[in-house]
């Protein structure tokens, strides 16, 4: 059982006098306090605790009120009249009474109420007073010493004096009376040991250090060890801490990284600005495709052409011309290296990976990127025209669809979305092609794409392998992983929403 510090100073200062029945002044006293609080507090754990038995009795108490203060000082009414009228010779009656001056005006009718209840009778308007008088001296005299004990009383804001030391026929004639008297009821209790009380060890009662901040002064002592802790309400509201914290597209993209690592790959990077060869001519999209209109693609003023290599060039030029060694046709037509060699700011970022191929054609590979891309969208709720895209690809001996999917599949469930199936799609350098789509709230949604690139792309590149290739939409996931309905959430630097962020 846990003691409070009051109430092993209580305990032992009862166990000073194991049989004794404490009141709350003896107890005050016996533990140097001032306030009552303390011994109620104390008491009342305790008794609930085993510890002391606790008696409670309701007392009323009585003090004069307003009326009965004035009673106190200058008599009651019914005397001051009997004291009047026992100085006046003749025969007064209610007008002489009145004139005196010895009650006031609105007190008279009250005061006469009050004699002829003692046998003063008015007759005639006239005062008629019975023979015997003792009666009526004995009875005023009973009342005014009540009320002379009651004086003094309660004047100090305390209760006033218990009932029971009280002539009970006085206080039930008083408080029939208006504004005399008052009551109030108090409550006194007593406490005594009881035998658990008593067999406590003394080393349960040595007051012990309760510490509510934990600080770098008390711990470089050695209070602490003996302390103890004042216990956390956790239900109780708190303010949400909000320190800095990174940027939750920033969070996402580490533990993207973090799950291509762990799955074997090599991170890579390339340049934002390409030229229209590296994004497109290498990727085997026809130089006349839509997309590569000025609508869909950045193109540059500067630099507005970057040179190349004119042997790549050949390369492409014959792929697209007439399929090169490939065993395609082409698309035919004349490739222009002009096209080829113009700046723009690259719209997928396959172009790293097809250029990582480029490079180590010869190399197996299982490489990822996570890197910014640029197309002319307008902005609305699902599109941006900055946006990441997370891309890789694998080159192995025997890599394959299956290899593809499954590797997909895993990437999707380590970031908590096990349902993923795949449709399938076009893209001109895949072959076959993919959408990417998980289950997200009981709907399918398209993350990405994905397939097997077409010896077109390859094979000029002198790629010894089939590879496998996906490049999946991140701020797409991230409205998934946040459970965002607006793509533009992620970039308008809301702070509030970014303080409420979880890490993820
Ligand atoms: N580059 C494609 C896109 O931007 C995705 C893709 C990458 C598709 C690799 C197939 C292979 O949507």
């Amino acid at each position: 059982m846990e003691l409070s510090n009051n109430g092993r100073r209580m305990l032992k200062a009862m166990r000073e006098e194991p049989s004794k029945i404490w009141n709350l002044t003896d107890l005050l006293s016996a533990c140097d306090w001032t306030d009552q609080a303390h011994v109620a507090g104390a008491g009342a754990a305790l008794s609930e605790a085993g510890l002391v038995n606790q008696t409670e009795a309701r007392t009323t108490l009585w003090k004069l009120a307003s009326e009965g203060v004035a009673a106190a000082e200058n008599g009651l009414l019914e005397q001051r009249i009997w004291e009047w009228l026992s100085e006046q010779s003749g025969n007064p009656g209610m007008a002489e009474l009145q004139a005196s001056g010895a009650v006031a005006k609105n007190e008279a009718g009250i005061g006469i109420g009050l004699l002829k209840d003692l046998g003063v009778q008015l007759i005639q308007g006239k005062f008629e007073v019975p023979g015997n008088t003792g009666a009526i001296v004995a009875t005023l005299a009973m009342r005014a010493d009540f009320v002379a004990s009651l004086a003094g009383d309660g004047a100090d804001g305390s209760g006033g004096i218990p009932e029971s030391a009280l002539d009970t026929a006085q206080v039930d004639y008083f408080s029939k009376r208006k504004g005399l008297i008052t009551s109030s009821e108090e409550v006194v209790r007593t406490w005594a040991l009881t035998p658990t009380g008593s067999a406590l060890s003394d080393d349960d009662l040595v007051e012990r250090l309760l510490v509510a901040d934990i600080t770098p002064e008390l711990l470089s002592g050695e209070e602490w060890r003996d302390a103890d802790y004042k216990p956390y309400d956790v239900t109780l509201p708190a303010p949400t801490p909000t320190a800095g914290k990174p940027h939750p597209m920033q969070s996402l993209i580490e533990r993207i990284r973090a799950i291509f690592l762990e799955m074997g790959f090599s991170e890579i990077e390339g340049d934002f600005v390409t030229t229209a060869g590296w994004n497109m001519d290498a990727l085997f999209i026809p130089q006349d495709h839509p997309a590569r209109e000025m609508q869909d693609t950045f193109y540059l003023d500067e630099p507005a052409s970057i040179p190349l290599p004119p042997d790549r060039m050949d390369q492409w030029a014959d792929v697209h011309e007439r399929g090169g060694d490939t065993g395609s046709s082409g698309w035919g037509g004349q490739f222009s290296h002009e096209i080829s060699q113009k700046g723009m700011l690259r719209t997928h970022t396959t172009v790293n990976t097809v250029r990582h191929l480029a490079e180590t054609p010869d190399q197996p590979c299982r490489v990822f990127g996570i890197g910014r891309v640029f197309r002319k969208e307008s902005i609305d709720r699902t599109h941006l025209p900055e946006f990441h895209q997370i891309e890789g690809i694998i080159m192995e001996p025997g890599a394959s669809l299956p290899m593809l999917v499954t590797t997909l599949k895993e990437f999707y469930a380590k970031m908590g979305y096990p349902e993923v199936r795949v449709r399938p799609a076009y893209f001109p350098y895949t072959e076959p092609s993919l959408e990417v789509e998980v289950k997200w709230r009981g709907q399918w949604l398209e993350l990405g794409g994905a397939g097997i690139f077409r010896p077109e792309v390859t094979e000029p590149l002198g790629c010894k392998w089939p590879v496998c290739a996906w490049g999946m939409g991140l701020e797409r996931l991230a409205m998934l992983v946040l459970g965002l309905d607006d793509i533009r959430q992620l970039y308008i630097s809301d702070l509030e929403w970014l303080g409420e962020q979880p890490l993820l």
